[in-house]
């Protein structure tokens, strides 16, 4: 049998669809490799959405494929840059074998068919030609799982690449996601993440509940409701949906957070910047006031919610004053972690077209300057969980420490903890705080 490797670059989405390829080969007669050096097909998964993120593709890409005559393995690419580069990839990589963009994903198993046989290369690139549905297979037993409920994206921000690479938003039927967590659950899933680039939009443009569905507590909107049927899987222990946009966060859906048990009060709500100009001209949809105006709603029902963000730093036109804004609103929100991205122009976005005038050197200091001022804050945050008592969804050994296990709290702080015989993954427990660090909580069970 032939096996295969996936490696994966980017964000959850990509992880996800990395997985669903593997149950897809999995079940055409493929194996899995136990690494890269054990396999005979090597599938390296893509991301566009900064420069850095497509140069590190590139080059494994190239080490992979440079000595073609004495190569034994086959290469492919997948993804976010196969779709936005076409053609092009296959130039870039001469040694390349095959490449099928994120809408065609579905059709791998006929693509790595066709290669095999006539050794010749192919690239799949057509925008909507594969079934989005095609891809729900899981092949692992994690405790934690990611679920597609919303593809591509029509937000159009002016410096992202996304809706070019993944197409216009489309949700996907309520009952098929339903389907696929109580599958998962059987599995000994507790944990699901229900994935969309802008996942509160989930089912506004497309119907995806049935038209005489009524909820039962009393939610006309589809993700509140499909919340509130996801709560209610057996064996499903913790819910959580990433990533978040302000206008999202409606009254019904702060509502479903703060009822729904099995719903985490955490929220990933990317901010990207704290100056309205600087927002505006990212075409983000709202001003730093709504933004703070959607975590206080969040904060009044749940006062422990964690809450992170992605910014951007060194946007078009971004001046020092601006940046100081945005230093500022991440200290009166208090995030408990923040992503941040040094701004890089992408191709075919709206900001293209603009000039990418902060200095290379000045993105630096800015990036630094708020990692920095964001490592102190988390720490100065998690002090208050020490010797408080979290609920902690055991997910495995710690990786950094084999004899310890770790989880996640509901606000999502990795948690490290001894390690009892008896505790099994997948398992609620509940763990004392005991030293805290900017990224991780320690503790001990307690019995
Ligand atoms: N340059 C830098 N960062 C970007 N992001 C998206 N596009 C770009 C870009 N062109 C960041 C945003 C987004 C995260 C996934 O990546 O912060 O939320
Ligand atoms: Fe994910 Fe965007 Fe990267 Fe694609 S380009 S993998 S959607 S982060």
């Amino acid at each position: 049998m032939m096996k295969f490797h996936v490696k994966t670059y980017g964000c959850q989405m990509n992880e996800r669809d990395s997985e669903a390829v593997g149950a897809l080969l999995m079940a055409s007669g493929y194996e899995q490799a136990a690494d890269e050096d054990d396999a005979d097909i090597i599938i390296i998964n893509t991301c566009s959405v900064r420069k850095k993120a497509e140069d590190k593709a590139l080059g494994k890409l190239g080490l992979l494929t440079y000595d073609k005559e004495n190569r034994r393995v086959i290469v492919g690419a997948i993804g976010c840059m196969v779709q936005r580069l076409q053609n092009h990839l296959l130039e870039m990589v001469p040694g390349l074998d095959f490449a099928v963009g994120t809408q065609n994903l579905s059709k791998l198993p006929e693509i790595l068919a066709s290669v095999l046989n006539s050794r010749e290369r192919v690239i799949e690139t057509g925008t909507g030609g594969g079934n989005d549905s095609l891809l729900c297979g899981h092949n692992s037993k994690n405790v934690c799982a990611f679920v597609n409920i919303l593809f591509g994206c029509d937000r159009g921000c002016s410096y992202c690449v996304v809706p070019a690479v993944r197409g216009p938003e489309r949700s996907r039927p309520a009952d098929e996601i339903i389907s696929e967590v109580k599958a998962l659950a059987k599995t000994g899933c507790r944990e699901v993440t229900l994935l969309g680039q802008s996942v509160m939009s989930y089912g506004r443009k497309n119907k995806v509940w049935p038209e005489d569905y009524v909820s039962p507590m009393g939610f006309k909107e589809p993700l509140p409701r499909l919340l509130e049927v996801v709560n209610a899987i057996d064996g499903i222990k913790r819910i959580r949906f990433t990533s978040g946009h302000p206008s999202g966060c409606t009254e019904e859906l702060v509502r479903a957070m703060a009822e729904l048990p099995n719903v985490c009060e955490h929220i990933h709500l990317p901010l990207q910047s704290g100056s309205d100009r600087v927002l505006k001209l990212m075409r983000r949809g709202y001003t730093v006031d709504d933004y703070r105006k959607a975590v206080e709603a969040m904060r009044k029902v749940m006062p422990d919610m964690g809450i992170t963000t992605d910014i951007i730093v060194g946007f078009t036109s971004e001046t020092h004053e601006e940046f100081e804004m945005t230093r500022l609103f991440m200290d009166e929100i208090g995030f408990d972690n923040a992503f941040i991205f040094k701004y890089s122009p992408r191709p075919d976005t709206p900001a293209a077209d603009w000039k990418d005038d902060v200095p290379a050197d000045e993105k630096m200091s800015r990036n630094k300057l708020l990692l920095e001022e964001q490592d102190r804050r988390s720490n100065a945050l998690n002090v208050k969980y020490t010797g408080r008592t979290l609920e902690v969804l055991v997910e495995g050994v710690s990786k950094r420490n084999k004899t310890r296990l770790s989880g996640r709290s509901r606000s999502n702080k990795i948690v490290v903890f001894d390690c009892a015989d008896d505790i099994k993954n997948g398992s609620l427990i509940n763990v004392v705080i005991e030293r805290v660090m900017a990224q991780t909580l320690y503790g001990k069970v307690l019995n």
